[in-house]
């Protein structure tokens, strides 16, 4: 564990001043001087919010300042993304997001921000499956029996999501075009609320990341229909693949990273992705997430390039099929 104590953050300390402390004129040599933002585009309790706060431990230790976790809900993890976008460039305020990053080009014509132009990439934290879960006492038992109720009942049939462009919304419209339907979306700031109306019955069903949905399918408060990756995962053995369960072309892995604005100097990236590597190679995160259906990616792709990478190859990916889908937002 690396702890500096620089005699500026003294002076933080002493005056409670962000200016003073990290403001926009801050020495990157110096980084950090005191608390950093991770801003989380989605509710508390939710998928993104719980692999943060599992990271934000291991990096405050590391970095030797405190990590504060801000929520900043709405449209589908874009405000949180625009705010962060908008900042100073010091690294106080850095972004955690997911798959979101690369599919909202394509859904918010008036996007204000470029994923790739106003952020530069600090490392990849995990790629993750989703999973196609519902209320546990739904009628379908099978996904094939769950297409077949979709389609019968496409007028009654609720599907939550955590808004446009959240992951939960591009798995549930790759359902709706693979069956031909155009379900009741039910939007929430995060799937964290999500869960909780499904496991109360308000909502149907939904297609969520595991770290989410793992635990209440392992007591059996909600039904899981499938995986949506190519293998099976450990945490839930007896879930079959899409593929398997005979659903083909909704195959779909979210992965999270964190994100700087553009202009923050190239020291203090590295600092974080430092951090970054230390946190995801802590044995109580590796089990934390194995827990909950993930691991740390590779340490190789713990970097501003393969970050990059991911997020190029998954732009491209995903802008054709949202576009041919037809959905837009605004
Ligand atoms: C999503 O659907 O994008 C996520 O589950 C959002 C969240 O972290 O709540």
């Amino acid at each position: 564990m690396r702890r500096r104590i620089h005699p500026i953050s003294m002076a933080c300390v002493a005056v409670l001043s962000l200016a003073a402390c990290g403001g926009g004129d801050a020495d990157p040599a110096a980084y950090p001087e005191s608390d950093i933002t991770f801003v989380v585009p989605f509710s508390a309790g939710g998928p993104t919010d719980t692999v943060t706060r599992l990271i934000a431990e291991p990096m405050a230790e590391e970095l030797g300042q405190q990590i504060v976790v801000q929520n900043v809900e709405g449209a589908g993890g874009t405000v949180a993304a625009g705010q962060v976008a908008g900042e100073d460039g010091d690294g106080y305020q850095v972004l955690i997001h997911h798959i979101g990053m690369s599919t909202a080009p394509a859904l918010y014509p008036d996007l204000d921000f470029n994923p790739l132009e106003d952020f530069k990439t600090v490392g990849l934290i995990t790629e993750l499956p989703m999973t196609i879960v519902a209320r546990s006492d739904f009628e379908p038992e099978t996904l094939e029996e769950l297409l077949a109720y979709v389609e019968e009942n496409v007028d009654t049939v609720t599907i939550a999501n955590a808004g446009v462009g959240a992951a939960s919304q591009l798995c549930g419209l790759l359902i709706e075009q693979a069956v031909g339907v155009d379900l009741t979306e039910v939007p929430y700031d995060g799937t964290g609320p999500a869960l909780t109306d499904l496991i109360g019955g308000q909502v149907d069903f939904m297609c969520d990341q595991s770290v989410n949905t793992v635990a209440q399918l392992q007591s059996g408060e909600i039904k899981g229909y499938a995986v949506t990756t190519p293998e099976r995962i450990d945490a839930l053995p007896d879930l079959p693949t899409t593929a398997e369960a005979g659903l083909d072309g909704v195959e779909v892995a979210s992965f999270h990273g964190l994100y700087v604005p553009s202009e923050t100097p190239d020291e203090v990236v590295e600092e974080l992705t430092a951090a970054l590597k230390v946190a995801l190679a802590d044995q109580n995160v590796i089990d934390s997430f194995a827990d909950l259906g993930t691991a740390p990616v590779a340490e190789d792709q713990v970097t501003p390039e393969a970050h990059t990478a991911k997020l190029e190859e998954q732009l491209d990916l995903w802008t054709p099929i949202i576009e041919a889908s037809g959905v837009t937002v605004g």
